[in-house]
C-alpha cells in the first residue's frame, strides 16, 4: 500500500519547484513513516535545484524537518508512533569501519529508506536522503531522533540541519575553547549557527564576515562581538587587526566559496584551524602555496553536518534551547505554506531571510 500526499519537487535544473502529488509506501522494515510538522528551507535544496549536488532529478527537497512517526515497519525499535522527531541525515550504521573504530559520528555507510518515494511511478531522489517539504515522507527509523515534544515543530527543525550543522561546526569539528578567536565567513542560517556554538563554548572574540549588513547586523544577536563587510574592507587584514595582528584560531567558512576558503585560510593565526562547512558545487577548485599549508601548520577540516551524532547533539540542543542558554527563535525569519518554497529560494538569494520554515 502507499498514499498520496503533497509533496515540492524540483524536476529538472533550475526550474521553479512544483508542489505535486507523490505516493509515499508504507514502512517497510526498519523504516519509519512521518507526517511532517514543519521543514525550514535551507540553502542546499536551492543547491539541488540548481543541480549543484548531482544530477539524479527529479529531487523531492526539503530535510530540516520536524514531525509526528505516524507508522513503523518491522522491527523498528528506537521510535514508536506518536513520538515527536527531528528528521537527520546521517543514520549511523553501527558496523562500518569508522563505527566500529568507535567514531559513528563520521559514519561510512549512513542509512537512508530502502523504499522509493514516487511521481507517477518515477523514483524520486528525497534530498539528502528524508525529502520533507510533504505532508509525509518515508525514512529509515535511525533518521528519526526522539526529543521533546513541547518545543515548536518550527523551531526544532532547524536542528535537523542548518543549526546542528553550524553549531557542530564550531564546537565539534572547530572544537573552539574558552577564550578562543574565532572568524565565521557568511552569516546565514548556518553560519549564524557557528557563530552560537562559538559563543556557547566561551570564545572571546567572535568576527562575523558577510557582504551584507543586515546579515551582520543579525549576527551581532547571536554572538558576534565584531562585524567585517568583505564586500568593503579586506576581511583578512580586518580580522588581523581584531586578533593584535595575529588572526584567529579557529577560521570557519559557512558560504561554500573559494574565495571565502581562502579569506578562511588567511586569517588564522599559526596552528589555527579551517572548517569547511559550506558546500562547493563540483566545479570549484582552490589553489594554494603548498608552503603556506605547510608553513601555518593547524589543520584544514570539513565538517559533515557537524560531525554531529544525532542521537547524543538534537537533545542537547533542545535542551540549552528550553534553558534559554541557545537562541533557536531569532533563526525563523517566517513561516510559509508548503506552496511558498519557490519564494523563499528567492528571499534567500536577496538576503531577505535566515531561515523560512514551512509548516504543515
Ligand atoms: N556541511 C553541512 O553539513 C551543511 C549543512 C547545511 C548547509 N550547508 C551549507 O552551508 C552553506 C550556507 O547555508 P545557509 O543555509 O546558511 O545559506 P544562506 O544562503 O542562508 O547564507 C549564506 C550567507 O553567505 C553570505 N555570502 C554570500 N557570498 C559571500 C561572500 N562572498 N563572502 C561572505 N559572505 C557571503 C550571504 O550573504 C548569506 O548571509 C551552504 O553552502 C549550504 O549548502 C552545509
Ligand atoms: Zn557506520
Ligand atoms: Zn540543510
Amino acid at each position: 500500500m502507499s498514499q498520496k500526499v503533497k509533496a515540492v519537487i524540483a524536476r529538472s535544473k533550475g526550474a521553479p519547484v512544483e508542489v505535486v502529488e507523490i505516493d509515499v509506501p508504507d514502512p517497510g522494515p526498519g523504516e519509519a513513516l512521518i507526517d511532517i510538522k514543519a521543514c525550514g528551507v535551507c540553502h542546499t535544496d536551492l543547491h539541488y535545484r540548481e543541480g549543484a549536488i548531482n544530477d539524479e532529478f527529479p529531487f523531492l527537497l526539503g530535510h530540516e524537518a520536524s514531525g509526528i512517526v505516524e507508522a513503523v515497519g518491522e522491527g523498528v525499535t528506537d521510535v514508536a508512533v506518536g513520538d515527536f522527531v527531528i528528521l537527520n541525515w546521517r543514520a549511523v550504521c553501527g558496523e562500518c569501519r569508522s563505527c566500529k573504530r568507535g567514531n559513528p559520528h563520521i559514519c561510512f555507510n549512513t542509512h537512508n529508506a530502502a523504499q522509493k518515494m514516487t511521481l507517477d511511478g518515477v523514483e524520486l531522489s528525497p534530498a539528502l536522503g528524508i525529502g520533507a517539504f510533504a505532508e509525509k515522507t518515508l525514512v529509515h527509523a535511525g533518521q528519526a531522533t526522539k526529543v521533546d515534544p513541547n518545543v515548536k515543530p518550527e523551531v526544532a527543525g532547524l536542528i535537523g540541519c542548518g543549526v546542528m550543522a553550524g553549531i557542530g561546526a564550531a564546537l565539534n569539528t572547530g572544537n573552539v575553547q574558552r577564550g578562543d578567536s574565532v572568524a565565521v565567513f557568511g552569516c546565514g542560517g548556518v553560519g549564524d549557527a557557528a557563530i552560537e556554538g562559538a559563543r556557547i563554548a566561551g570564545a572571546s572574540t567572535i568576527i562575523a564576515v558577510d557582504i551584507d549588513d543586515t546579515k551582520l547586523e543579525w549576527a551581532k544577536g547571536f554572538g558576534a562581538t565584531h562585524t567585517v563587510n568583505s564586500s568593503k574592507v579586506d576581511p583578512i587584514e580586518a580580522i588581523r587587526e581584531l586578533t593584535n595582528g595575529n588572526g584567529v584560531d579557529v577560521a570557519i567558512e559557512a558560504v561554500g566559496l573559494p574565495v571565502t576558503y581562502e579569506q578562511a585560510f588567511y586569517s588564522r593565526d599559526l596552528a589555527g584551524t579551517v572548517v569547511l562547512v559550506g558546500v562547493p558545487n563540483p566545479e570549484m577548485k582552490i589553489e594554494l602555496p603548498l608552503i603556506e599549508v605547510f608553513g601555518r601548520g593547524g589543520s584544514l577540516k570539513s565538517s559533515w553536518y557537524g560531525d554531529c551524532l544525532p542521537s547524543r547533539d538534537f537533545p542537547m540542543l533542545i535542551d540549552l534551547y528550553q534553558q534559554g542558554r541557545l537562541n533557536l527563535d531569532g533563526f525563523v525569519s517566517e513561516t510559509i505554506g508548503i506552496d511558498g518554497v519557490e519564494e523563499a529560494f528567492h528571499k534567500m538569494e536577496q538576503g531577505a531571510v535566515l531561515r523560512s520554515v514551512v509548516v504543515l
